[in-house]
């Protein structure tokens, strides 16, 4: 793959899980493949898992990696085609990325949405000018709409845990949150879960959260949780803002927040959530701290999916 900014750039998913559960068995397998390159990861946003999980990842295929918190540390970026910069911003992305292309063999990239303008979150474009002007593979390290390196992850997760059944059930369920969240992890797991297609899939929102069809395409969504969660195998919790009504919360009535009760109509299912996570708001202490709960294995993941996939871009760069 050139750039790893979507399921749309994967490929074979089978394959790629397959090669991130070899590096989990072997992490340093391919440690010469990445020898005398190095990886930028460029994070214009917070993050713990990603962060560390990428740069582990390409440390065990002998890479250098250097982290920049652009956010923190760097000249505030315009995006803005032609803007007159006599305000904030300092620098331009057009100046930027290709000098960040010159340092670096593969850069990694964290831009969240604004949550203020659908239409221009949805045309991703910080993360395309990125791949517009850096000259160098970018890999979304979770970008205005998709986080791919944490859905595939998710897959690699389900993948060690598939019951012996034609299509085992995933149900992907909203959770309340204090705050607007982004719709990116919702979006993304759709996305590869449907692309995946080895599941029954099922999405439950409150009336007024439905995500962008163009992600769910193929799931049944639904406003009935306890429906929803019948039979399910895995439970995938996570909170997002309204699409329809862009980024805002929309009250709710009903508890969405998953409990141990709640699980008991399920088939003893396994609870996955990608962190961070706002205990007894989106998931009860119970659920979290049972056996049921896959949420630190699941992260744990997150170094292999990294690393299959920088494999796979270096395997392009020879
Ligand atoms: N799940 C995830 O992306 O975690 P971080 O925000 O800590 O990277």
């Amino acid at each position: 793959m050139k750039n790893f900014l979507s399921v749309n750039d994967a490929g074979n998913i089978n394959n790629l899980v397959k090669t991130a559960l070899n590096f989990k068995k072997n992490p340093l397998a391919s440690y010469a493949l990445g020898k005398g390159k190095r990886m930028g990861l460029m994070f214009l946003n917070p993050s713990m898992r990603t962060r560390l999980s990428t740069q582990i990842a390409a440390q065990n295929l002998g890479m250098e990696v250097i982290v920049f918190n652009a956010g923190q540390d760097g000249w505030s970026l315009e995006f803005e085609e032609g803007a007159i910069m006599n305000g904030s911003t300092a620098e331009h992305v057009k100046d930027a990325a290709p000098i960040l292309g010159k340092y670096f063999d593969i850069l990694g990239v964290r831009t969240f949405p604004s949550l203020k303008n659908r239409e221009e979150d949805y045309s991703e474009k910080i993360i395309q000018q990125f791949v517009k002007y850096s000259g160098i593979p970018i890999v979304s390290l979770e970008s205005a709409t998709v986080h791919p390196l944490q859905s595939l992850t998710d897959i690699i997760t389900i993948s060690e845990r598939l019951p012996v059944k034609a299509k085992p059930k995933v149900v992907l369920t909203w959770a309340p949150h204090v705050k607007p969240l982004p719709q990116c992890v919702a979006n993304s797991f759709s996305q590869w879960i449907n692309a995946w297609g080895q599941t029954e899939f099922v999405i439950a929102n409150p009336a007024g959260y439905d995500l962008d069809t163009n992600f769910t395409n193929g799931a049944v969504v639904t406003n009935d949780q306890a429906q929803a969660l019948k039979d399910a195998d895995f439970v995938y919790v996570k909170n997002w803002s309204s699409y329809k009504d862009y980024g805002k919360i929309i009250p709710v009535e009903d508890d969405w927040m998953l409990t141990k009760n709640k699980l008991a109509v399920t088939n003893n299912a396994r609870v996955m959530h990608c962190l961070p996570v706002r205990r007894n708001v989106e998931l009860s202490d119970e659920v979290l701290d049972s056996s049921n709960s896959l949420v630190t294995e699941e992260a744990g993941n997150r170094v292999w999916a990294a690393q299959a996939v920088l494999a796979d871009i270096l395997n392009g760069l020879l």
